[in-house]
């Protein structure tokens, strides 16, 4: 790490569920793992009457839930982790101020502070408004602001979100997350394209049939009826997950591998897909099935849910990018929750040969296409499909599979909240959403955030609506069958 990084890290919503489940336990892993050590000094802020004492036993109860030991605990630095009571109603965070620059100086620190919103997306704007105010935005050292998202719940939100963020701070102090780009499936997809030019040079339209892009979750909305009820499987995951991804598929390599350049690459990418229409999407809402086996409810039965909800949990859309290295190869993205399985998914489909020649072959010239599989979770590592001769006579011609599995070669992956919190200290913002790609991917769907299209049913456990397969979405065709096998 260079430069002096010591520094509070502020987490408002310290008692919530993100910094229970994801940020503590990540930090845990920073500190006890790599240099960072003791350069973090966490105060928690939250609405809940407690003081220092009673939130370090709440970060050890969070780190214990996450799995660790008591002798994995002997590491947790209790001296370092601190706690502000806030009031839901406070107009002004002063004393919050106050507090941090008393932390600084009894850890002789230099005035970096990491302002992490792990908080309910209705509460950003007033929280990023009293930072400006209480002068928070700024300090002796580096400020960083961390957004979770949703940022924003459609184009104009994301504008005044954007606003008012610039407002206190510069776009050079703003972390907008989107935890995939923290996954290390989802960085290898660059490194993976732009490290290997044999793929690289198939990588257009000359060579590339289409391009699928699964999400598939097995879990419902996990009790979240709240949120998801106002979201919708378009604003939750393709907006920014699916997009994200489809981004590091499709970019022109950047000049260098610095924040900016690849950020304005997927910017690019982004603004040059063609508009999508209602003609391109099915959304679809899951009824009662079996998921492994469990029954499970419909979508319209979950707790909080409006019993007649018209809330998508199911998209597949189809998009095309106006590009010359893509123009006309259709883009197939999906997701959906209790779908069979889990599984992050991209597969590339490659043009069959320009002719047969196996004419009298058993199956004829019906060959399998060659297909690249990124599997991005679970079982991350890439799949290549190729075809061979079956041994023997007649000539039989069958599809086979070169397989590299991450795990096999390199064990369990960090958390993408662990290296997205590293970066964060570190000051990268490559793995980060710039202001302006937040809004182009906004506008991107808002037209279809204005349809009012009905969702098709689906049973639980199955991979969505059946009328994806014929429809215009698809473009007529079924797609790639997802390979969640090694
Ligand atoms: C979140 C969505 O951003 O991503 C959830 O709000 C979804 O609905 C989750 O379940 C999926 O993340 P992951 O890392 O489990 O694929």
């Amino acid at each position: 790490m260079s430069g002096d990084n010591r520094h509070v890290f502020v987490i408002f919503g310290g008692t919530g569920d993100l910094a229970r489940r994801k940020l503590i336990p990540s930090i845990y892993a920073l500190v006890t793992e790599t240099e960072i050590g003791n350069d973090c000094v966490i105060l928690g802020v939250g609405s809940r009457d407690m003081d220092d004492d009673d939130y370090r036993a709440w970060t050890r109860d969070a780190l214990k839930d996450a799995g660790l030991s008591d002798a994995d605990l002997e590491s947790w630095p209790d001296a370092n982790v601190y706690f502000e009571h806030l009031d839901r109603e406070a107009d002004s965070l002063d004393q919050l101020a106050t507090r941090i620059d008393a932390i600084e100086f009894t850890h002789d620190l230099p005035g970096n502070r990491v302002l992490y919103l792990a908080v309910p997306p209705s509460v950003f704007p007033r929280t990023i408004e009293r930072l400006g105010r209480a002068g928070l935005n700024e300090s002796a050292g580096w400020t960083r602001l961390v957004i979770e998202k949703p940022f924003g719940s459609d184009l104009a939100s994301a504008h005044d979100l954007n606003d008012l963020v610039h407002r206190s701070f510069a776009e050079s102090q703003v972390y907008r997350i989107d935890h995939y780009l923290g996954k290390e499936t989802v960085q290898n997809v660059l490194t993976f394209r732009f490290s290997n030019p044999m793929f690289e040079h198939l990588w257009n339209r000359d060579r590339v049939e289409s391009v699928e892009i699964t999400v598939a979750e097995d879990l419902g909305i996990a009790g979240r009826a709240g949120y998801y009820e106002t979201a919708g499987a378009l604003r939750d995951m393709v907006q920014n997950h699916l997009t994200q991804v489809l981004t590091l598929v499709a970019m022109e390599p950047p000049v260098s591998f610095d924040a900016d350049q690849i950020r304005n690459e997927k910017v690019k990418v982004i603004e040059a897909i063609a508009p999508i229409t209602a003609e391109d999407v099915v959304f679809g809402q899951y009824e009662a099935g079996s998921v492994a086996g469990q029954p499970v409810p419909a979508y319209r039965e979950e707790e909080g849910v409006d019993p007649e909800s018209l809330t998508p949990t199911f998209v597949g859309l189809r998009l095309l990018i106006d590009t010359w290295r893509w123009q006309g190869v259709p883009f197939y993205l999906r997701t959906g929750k209790r779908l069979p399985t889990r599984l992050t998914q991209i597969a590339v489909t490659f043009l069959p040969p320009p002719l047969c020649i196996f004419h009298g072959a058993h199956d004829g010239c019906d060959m399998a296409p060659n297909v690249l599989l990124i599997t991005l979770q679970p079982d991350e590592g890439f799949t290549l499909r190729f075809s061979v001769k079956a041994p023997g006579e007649p000539l039989t011609i069958e599809s086979q599979e070169l397989r590299f599995s991450h795990d096999d070669v390199y064990g369990a992956l960090p958390d993408a909240y662990q290296a997205l919190i590293q970066d964060v200290i570190e000051g990268d913002q490559t793995l980060f959403v710039r202001s302006d790609e937040a809004e182009a991917s906004w506008r991107l769907y808002d037209s279809l955030l204005n349809e009012s299209l009905e969702p098709h049913p689906y049973a639980a456990g199955t991979w969505g609506p059946a009328v994806r397969d014929e429809s215009l979405a698809l473009g007529g065709k079924s797609w790639t069958a997802p390979d969640p096998a090694p």
